[in-house]
């Protein structure tokens, strides 16, 4: 719900001028708000110098609101290093990921921008070792049938497959996981959301100190391969799994960044 404050609300224009879905107008002197057009996004409340608009219930809580200065953001020389330190994290030490260590990154799944505010995004945490055994023994008979299934149209990644199974099978090797204390799956109506908001959380990752993380594709593909799966972790049915992520402690310490391909670029 919009919720304005007359009395403090100075009908200044900065929020009609910076609507880019045309929700805001001043009519006869006074803001008015169409909810028809709104994709309540917050950038007008955002941008209001006088503290007039709030949005709340309806999903959304008045008590989230932080103000901030803009001048308090991480420099580039912060950001640059912490793109460039960043590794994909296979092997996790015993200690557990904390109640706090997750829900500083569960909350970043909140702030993940969505195509037209659509916030559509659903987590699945995984954080119990019979909730993970569970759906690697699930994850891994389908990956398994994928496998046998594509022996001849995808000889390549049937081989990658079937390692995995047999490593599990036979040995008990959780390759898909990698014994991570903690997974991740996000799904979403829109795969670009899904994706946006786990690299969002995994800047909250790369941010405390002593956790890790990989991206798991391997792990969210079951989820889109058969929809019994889903239903059996209650996954809404129109939800598909854009991507995974394990996620613990690491005693692994790196002493530098690694050679990367230049991304071409065309320049017009
Ligand atoms: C979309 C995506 C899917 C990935 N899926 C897997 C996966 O299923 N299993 C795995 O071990 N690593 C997976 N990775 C991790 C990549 O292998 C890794 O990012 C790449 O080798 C580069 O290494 P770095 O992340 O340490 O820089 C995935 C990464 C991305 C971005």
């Amino acid at each position: 719900m919009f919720i304005l404050s007359e009395e403090q609300c100075i009908t200044c224009g900065t929020c009609v001028e910076a609507c880019h879905n045309k929700a805001l107008q001043i009519i006869d002197g006074a803001l008015v708000h169409d909810p028809d057009k709104c994709n309540w996004c917050g950038h007008c409340l955002a941008l209001c110098p006088r503290d007039a608009i709030m949005i709340d219930g309806d999903g959304y809580d008045v008590e989230d609101v932080e103000e901030f200065n803009m001048l308090t953001r991480p420099t580039p020389q912060q950001i640059r290093r912490q793109i460039m330190m960043r590794r994909s994290i296979r092997r996790f030490n015993e200690e557990e990921v904390t109640d706090d260590e997750l829900s500083y990154i569960l909350e970043a799944a909140k702030y993940a921008p969505t195509a037209k505010n659509g916030q559509d995004n659903f987590l699945l945490v995984v954080g119990t070792e019979e909730g993970r055994k569970e759906i690697l023994e699930d994850s891994m008979e389908i990956i398994g049938k994928a496998g046998r299934e594509c022996a001849e149209t995808m000889p390549g990644l049937s081989a990658f497959f079937m390692m995995k199974y047999k490593m599990y099978k036979e040995n008990g090797e959780d390759g898909l996981f990698y014994n991570a204390p903690v997974v991740i799956y996000v799904f979403s109506d829109n795969l670009l959301d899904g994706a946006i908001c786990a690299s969002t959380m995994m800047q909250m990752v790369d941010a405390q100190p002593g956790l890790g993380a990989c991206y798991l594709q391997l792990a969210a593909d079951p989820f889109n391969k058969d929809p019994e799966l889903k239903k059996k972790y209650g996954i809404p049915e129109n939800k598909q799994c854009a991507i995974a992520f394990a996620l613990g402690h690491t005693d692994e310490e790196f002493f530098s960044s690694v050679p990367r391909k230049e991304v071409p670029v065309v320049l017009k």
